[in-house]
């Protein structure tokens, strides 16, 4: 697929992904799964500019989960050392992009020179309006919801919320993600097909596309087909459509 035939479809605002197979795409090289991790670094950067050519709006990408903490210790240091190089060589080149970044997901348990490097990757681009990039690092959706329920619960009890407004619309606003639209197509590489934990609320209308391109192999081309996919799909949002 070409970008010209891109242009005759309709470009979902949101796309989120679940970026898998690094590990296999390093061991079918006979590599460490660190060079996997490497790749898909390179990945990111690809994607992020097709993102920006295709003229997507906002682009999720679920990079570290609550469980891949669980890691050998030596794979989480190096992805906690690749966070690291990607957000102090990587911020001012997003930000040229007018990249807006944004870190959903549990930082207390990020070091606090990665907290910093976040938070200034953050403060950097907070006024870019091209495309909004959000990374989900030591994220899970479920632990999403529950601070949410929390947050929810105590404003009821402080009075800053009636126990009668609460609704799906309400709730939205307690979530990481309230600033941004759910997504319009999900897509997970690597052939499995679970959600793992991603995005849970947010999902409730997705699109999910499924690829077998290993994340380390998934390019802009990739990325087409996945949208050429959604646009084969008929969102109906539960209704009838006449
Ligand atoms: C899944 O591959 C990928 C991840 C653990 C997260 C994605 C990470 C990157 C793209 C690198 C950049 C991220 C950071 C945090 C710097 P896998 O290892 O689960 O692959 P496998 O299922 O084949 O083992």
């Amino acid at each position: 697929m070409v970008v010209t035939e891109l242009s005759q479809q309709h470009i979902p605002r949101h796309i989120a992904i679940i970026m898998d197979g690094n590990g296999r795409w390093a061991q079918l090289r006979g590599k460490p799964r660190t060079d996997g991790h490497r790749r898909g670094i390179e990945a990111v950067k690809d994607i992020v500019d097709a993102s920006i050519e295709f003229g997507v709006k906002y682009l999720t990408l679920f990079a570290f989960s609550s469980e891949n903490w669980k890691r050998p210790s030596v794979e989480v240091d190096d992805l906690m050392w690749l966070l690291r190089r990607f957000l102090q060589s990587e911020t001012e080149t997003m930000h040229r992009k007018n990249v807006r970044i944004r870190v959903i997901g549990d930082r207390s348990n990020f070091s606090s020179d990665i907290v910093k490097l976040i938070e200034h990757s953050e403060e950097k681009t907070l006024g870019n309006d091209g495309l909004y990039l959000t990374a989900a690092l030591s994220y899970g959706g479920r632990q999403e919801i529950i601070s949410a329920v929390k947050n929810l619960y105590k404003d009821v009890i402080d009075g800053k919320l009636l126990y009668e407004n609460i609704d799906t619309k309400i709730f939205t606003d307690y979530l990481a993600t309230s600033d941004i639209p759910d997504p319009d197509l999900l897509i997970r590489t690597s052939g499995e097909k679970r959600i793992s934990n991603f995005l849970l609320w947010q999902i409730a209308y997705t699109e999910l596309v499924f690829s077998e391109v290993l994340w380390p192999d998934f390019k802009r081309e990739n990325l087409a087909l996945a949208i050429e996919e959604y646009n084969r799909r008929e969102r109906r949002f539960g209704e009838v459509m006449v």
